[in-house]
Parts: structure tokens; sequence; C-alpha cells
């Protein structure tokens, strides 16, 4: 999504913008602008597509100004061209902005009945006519955007720069994230603290509805109501994390590499290694004994992880899971009982239909608690309880290791519940955490088979579709597989129940189709092979992932078959994910894809 940075400074910061907004890269774009005051006036420079573009036009047309803000866009109102790209300007203000105006219209069309002329297709340049008119009427700044921001309905965050006011700019946030920075004798705003890395460690998060003004040597925040108000001031770790490749081509190679430590992070959080027990945190607001039900929520890959965790959760708590994509959860209107709690699973913790979720649920007088990455997020910051992952930053669009410690937490949390339900004995904890502890090491193993992965990559990258057949757990894998390869390779996938194949699917079976099979040899592999042996004798291509007793057991001759170790069943769709993670991977690049950036993708999805 949209990424921001503003900075009031003592030196030239053309180039300092442009460096935060390579952080922001992560975020997804399709163009990219600044705007700095030069002699005392707005100059801006923009430009479609990748931030190289915008350095090839300041190379060409450089900015001295001392104040500007900058801003990565990802497409919603309009095209993704120039004179869309932020920040949109009159000669008095200029904006950006991240996240949707939604009454735009009909702003717009009372703007535009006033005489004022439109230079693009956005709902942000509303906001630059909107507080232009009040500055116009005499107002300072502070009282412009006063009065434009109740008349804006939607989720956003703004930064504004004014013209002939070298010493001060003014942030907004309401829904969408904004940080504010501390620096020395210059102050800062970014998206988030990755944004503000290269500049500071110390940095503020407004609080929904907060508005603030910095200049060189502080801010004053206010909230909604106009009220001066003290918002925590933290150090960020964003800038101990090296946000750089290491030795790998790409963000994803190198986060599908992390997995076998941050899992081994993620795990030391929920299991006490010395004892092979659970552990929960203990001001939990609820407890597992007296929920009824579970609601689970989340989009994307994370929602795959929450599927994943309904078999985990059912099978040794026995308790019934519910489990929704946030955006058809929020508008469902479900009945929620007292008895209930809900769980969020959201990486970055900003998503805006997981947000709603949450919200809804929470009016709802839910507990509710949330698997998050980003522990200063937004979800993070209003559940009632926060199990945090310990992925580190994911930069790759595509997530990977945030995953799998999503898998990680959810596993154990689900052997804690039934632990404390009752439904598992001591002996049972000690056998699923033993095969939890056991996930690093299976992970690393897996990655070994990165090569035979590459070899395939290549004949894959030739095809137009492929389906992924999965049964149990091995079922979201599947989904998370097809939407992997979809994501990144453009190659269209679709991911099924292996019992549903004769429902339809099977329909698309001839000898061009690859059919991936995800098929540990468990208590249903059985079942797995009659749906194989169904595309066999259709001519469908097998590529089978399995383990040694697997690949003996098929009865059919696959096209190519991966072998895993053999492994406790529990853990086996967090170490098969890998080989689904590589296979998507090197498909896209033997294709050439943006691996990191796929076209039309965002890593934080801040509008619904
Ligand atoms: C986007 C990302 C996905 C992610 C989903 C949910 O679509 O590209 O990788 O799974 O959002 O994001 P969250 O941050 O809530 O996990």
């Amino acid at each position: 999504m949209c990424g921001i940075v503003g900075i009031v400074g003592r030196s030239a910061v053309a180039g300092r913008l442009v460096e935060s907004l390579r952080r922001l890269e992560y975020r997804g774009y399709d163009s990219a602008g600044v705007a700095t005051l030069e002699a005392g006036h707005i100059v801006r420079r923009r430009a479609e597509g990748k931030l190289v573009n915008l350095g090839d036009k300041l190379a060409a047309a450089p900015l001295d100004g001392h104040v500007g803000i900058g801003h990565t866009r990802w497409a919603t109102h309009g095209a993704p061209t120039e004179r869309n790209a932020h920040p949109h300007a009159t000669d008095r203000v200029a904006v950006v902005h991240n996240g949707i105006i939604e009454n735009f219209r009909d702003l717009r069309e009372a703007l535009i009945a006033k005489g004022r002329r439109f230079q693009s297709d956005t709902d942000t340049e509303v906001v630059a006519h909107m507080v232009s008119e009040e500055l116009e009427a005499g107002r300072d700044p502070e009282a412009a955007v006063a009065a434009v921001l109740p008349k804006l309905t939607g989720a956003f965050a703004l930064a504004f720069l004014f013209d002939g006011r070298d010493d001060l700019m003014i942030g907004a946030r309401r829904g969408s994230p904004l940080a504010v920075g501390y620096g020395r004798g210059e102050m800062f705003f970014g998206s988030d603290a990755i944004a503000l890395a290269p500049f500071t460690s110390t940095i503020a998060y407004l609080e929904d509805g907060d508005w603030a003004t910095i200049t060189h040597d502080g801010v004053t925040i206010r909230n909604e109501a106009n009220a001066v108000v003290a918002r925590q001031v933290m150090q960020s770790n964003a800038s101990a994390f090296l946000v750089d490749k290491g030795n790998h081509r790409h963000f994803m190679a190198k986060e599908i590499h992390e997995q076998p430590e941050v899992v081994s992070h993620t795990l030391s959080r929920y299991v006490d290694f010395t004892t092979g027990r659970t552990r929960l945190p203990d001001d939990l607001p609820f407890d597992f004994r007296g929920v009824r039900r579970l609601v689970i929520s989340a989009c994307g890959t994370a929602y795959y992880a929450g599927l994943t965790a309904k078999y985990w959760f059912e099978r040794f708590a026995r308790l019934p899971v519910d489990i929704d994509i946030a955006s058809e959860f929020r508008y469902r209107e479900a009945p929620l009982d007292p008895g209930d709690v809900s769980l969020f699973v959201s990486q970055s913790g900003e998503t805006a239909d997981t947000l709603a979720a949450l919200r809804y649920c929470k009016g709802a007088g839910q507990k509710v608690a949330a698997v998050v990455n980003v522990q200063e997020s937004t979800i993070a910051r209003e559940a009632d309880a926060v199990f945090p992952t310990l992925a580190g930053p994911e930069i790759g669009v595509a997530s990977t290791k945030a995953f799998t410690c999503q898998l990680t937490a959810l596993a154990a949390i689900a052997v804690a519940a039934g632990r404390v339900r009752g439904e598992l004995s001591e002996a049972d904890e000690e056998r699923l955490v033993t095969a939890l502890m056991e996930i690093p090491r299976y992970m690393a193993e897996a990655l070994k088979r990165e090569p035979q992965i590459e070899k395939l990559a290549k004949t894959l990258s030739k095809v137009e579709h492929v389906l992924y057949l999965g049964r149990g757990t091995s079922f979201p894998l599947a989904l998370e597989g097809a939407l992997k390869l979809k994501e990144i390779s453009y190659i269209h996938a679709e991911g099924y129940a292996a019992g549903e194949l004769k429902h339809g699917p099977i329909a698309l079976i001839d000898e061009t189709m690859p059919v991936i099979v995800i098929a540990p040899h468990d208590r249903i592999f059985e079942k797995t092979v009659s749906n194989m042996q169904e595309v066999a004798a259709r001519g469908g291509r097998i590529i089978l992932i399995t383990d040694p007793k697997g690949a003996e057991a098929t009865g059919v001759e696959p096209f190519e078959t991966i072998v895993l170790p053999e492994m406790p069943a529990t853990i086996a769709p967090l170490v098969y994910a890998i080989p689904i993670q590589l296979l998507a991977y090197h498909t896209a690049v033997s294709i050439g894809t943006d691996v990191d950036q796929p076209r039309n993708l965002a890593k934080s999805v801040t509008v619904e």
C-alpha cells in the first residue's frame, strides 16, 4: 500500500526522502513522488513506475529544499500515471495520502461547482483543494487542517507541506498508520518505523483520529477533539534489522531461508525447550477452559494459516472453530456469543479488513486475541491479547516466513489450549512439543531440495495452469501453494481439497496440466492416492511432495517426486511449506517477474 515520509530538516531532503521511500518499496507501489519547498514554494517531482524513474527525474532537475514530503503510490482511484502520482498540490499546499477518502466524489463535485480545477483522477486531490480553500480564507495551516479533517470519511493517513512554511509540517491519522520520528533539530513523519529507520529510532505512533504538527524541534499531537495529547515515545528496533538481501538475489529467497531460525525464535515464546511444556501469556484475558468457540478471521496467506489452525484447535483442544476471510466476516453480521473468543492473524497488523473485523468483535463485547508479526501495529495495540510471531521484518510481498511463524505460534497455542481444556495429557503435550521443536531441523532438510526444485521450476515456468491438491492440513497448504505461484509468477493456479477433485476440477485435467499433490504418508494418505490415480488416468502430470513411505506407496508414476524426511504429522504443513514456496519462487525467477514486488500487489493492505 502507499508509503508516506515527511522531513522538516536542516539540509536538503530530496535524497533522504527517496532513501526512505526505498525502504517502503516492500509495501508495493506503482508510482512515486516528492515535493519540497524551493525558495519557499512547492515544487514536485513525480514519476510512474519504480523509484529509479523518480531518481532519474531528480538527477535531471534536482531539488534542494530543507523540508519535504515523499510518497509511493499503490493505485486505487485513477491509473498509476504521473499525473495521479502524489504529492497532489495547489499553489498553497501539497499532500501525500495513504488510504481512501470515501466521500471524495461529493467533495469533488462541490469543489468543481465552486470553480476549482482538478489535475488528477485521485481521491487525494480533494484534500489539497479543501485545505487550500481554508488557507485562502485566511486560516493558518493548523486551523485549515483542523477544519478539513472532520469533513473527510474513510480510512487514511495524510502529510501536508505548506507553501512558504519551511518550519512546519502536519500529519494526520485515521485508520491508516502514521508515525512521528524524533531527530536532532529535525523531525519526521513516516508510514512505519522501517521508513524512519534511516533517520531515527525514536518514534511515536499516532493513534486513530490524531493529527500532529512537527517543527524542527518537536511535535504537538492532538486528538480528534483537537485536545493536545501525549503519545508514548518508544525506541523502534526496525533499524537493528538489516533491511538487505544478504547474499540472496531476492528478499523472498532470503526470507525462505531464514525460516528455520525465525520459527525457532517464535517457538521459544510458546514452549519451554527444557521442560517440553507449552506456555501461554500470563495475562491472557480469557481462559481456554471456558471458551465455547473460536472465531478466526484473516486475509490472504494469514487466512490459510488460520485455516490450518482450525484443524489443530479442533483436534487437540476439541474447540470448535469458525473461520472467515476478514472482508467477508466484517459485513456478515455474524452472531457472536459471550463465550466465544475471536482470533485475528496478520503479519503487518494493519490489514484494513482484519482490523475492521477485530473492531466488530470488540464492539460486540468479545475478547479478541491476535497473532501478529509487527508488534507496534494497530491490530497488536487494539487486541486484548497478543500472540507475537518473531519473523522479523518481511520485505517480500509474498509472505513466506511470516506464514510459517504464524503456523508455529498457532500450533503451540492449540496444544496449550488442549492441555488447559484437559483434552491432552501431559504425555501428549510432551510428544507434540517435541515434534514442534523438530520443525527447524526438518525445514533445514527441506531447503536442501532446492536444486531439484529449481530444475523442476524451469518446466513449470512454461505452463499456463497448475492445480494443487491436498487433504487435511495439506489442504490449506494447497491453497497457499496456488496463491504463492499466482502472486509471483502470474501463472493461473488453483488449490483444491483432493476429495473435491471429482466435483469439478477433474474436467480440466489433460496432459498439459501439472497437478501438485501435497501428501505426507499420514492417516489419510491412501485417500489422496485414489485422487492421484484419477489424475494419472487422465494423463495429468503429477508432481508429488511426500516422504519415503509415501513415495513407495503411490502406485502411480509421478512426473516428479520431491521426497522430504518422514516427520510427525502435526509439523508437516510447516515443513511442506518450504518446497511449495521454493517452487513458486524459482518458477517466477525463471519467468523473470519482479519477485519481491509483484505487479498490482501490496504488502500491507490498508484499504478494504
Ligand atoms: C497482502 C499480502 C499477503 C498477506 C495479506 C494479509 O495480500 O500480499 O502476503 O497474506 O495481505 O496481510 P497481513 O499483513 O494481515 O498478514
